[in-house]
């Protein structure tokens, strides 16, 4: 796999570790990149792991993804629930996409029920905190070698 994993994390995950511990958990953003570094690593493969709090950033970053990327990860947070735009991105992107949420958003209020990212994702992982990005980047490797 020439190409990185791109793992791209939306608005507020910046925060993690002092936002809503209680639902997001004590690790911060950084400690989740080290954590996926080290996954990707231990699966021979490399990842780039970015966040952006605009919207902009983030459909840019996925356009990158159609020919930088072998793959992409997504946590868009509250985009994903609102982003028609994020979503036309990933419907263009022809690489293995998985979304991750740290938390359950089925669990929480009903507007976190819908995700118009999951209609571009071959899977979707929520609920498991920072261990979802280890599964996902798992995920995302088997459909590469797959492919
Ligand atoms: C989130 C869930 C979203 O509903 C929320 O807006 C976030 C984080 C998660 O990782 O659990 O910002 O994507």
């Amino acid at each position: 796999m020439a190409n990185p994993i791109y793992i791209l994390n939306g608005p507020n995950l910046n925060l993690l570790g002092s936002r809503e511990p209680e639902v997001y958990g004590i690790e911060t953003l950084v400690d989740l990149e080290q954590r996926c570094v080290r996954k990707a690593q231990r699966l021979g493969c490399t990842v780039d792991f970015r966040q952006s709090n605009t919207e902009g950033d983030l459909v840019g970053w996925i356009q990158e993804a159609r020919t930088n990327a072998s793959g992409l990860i997504v946590n868009a947070g509250a985009y994903t629930h609102t982003s028609i735009a994020i979503l036309d991105a990933l419907l263009a992107c022809k690489v293995p996409i998985v979304e991750v949420h740290l938390s359950n958003i089925f669990t929480r209020e009903p507007f976190r029920h819908r995700s118009y990212v999951s209609q571009a994702a071959k899977g979707v992982i929520c609920g498991l905190g920072g261990l979802g990005y280890e599964l996902a980047i798992e995920a995302v490797a088997a459909a590469v070698s797959d492919a």
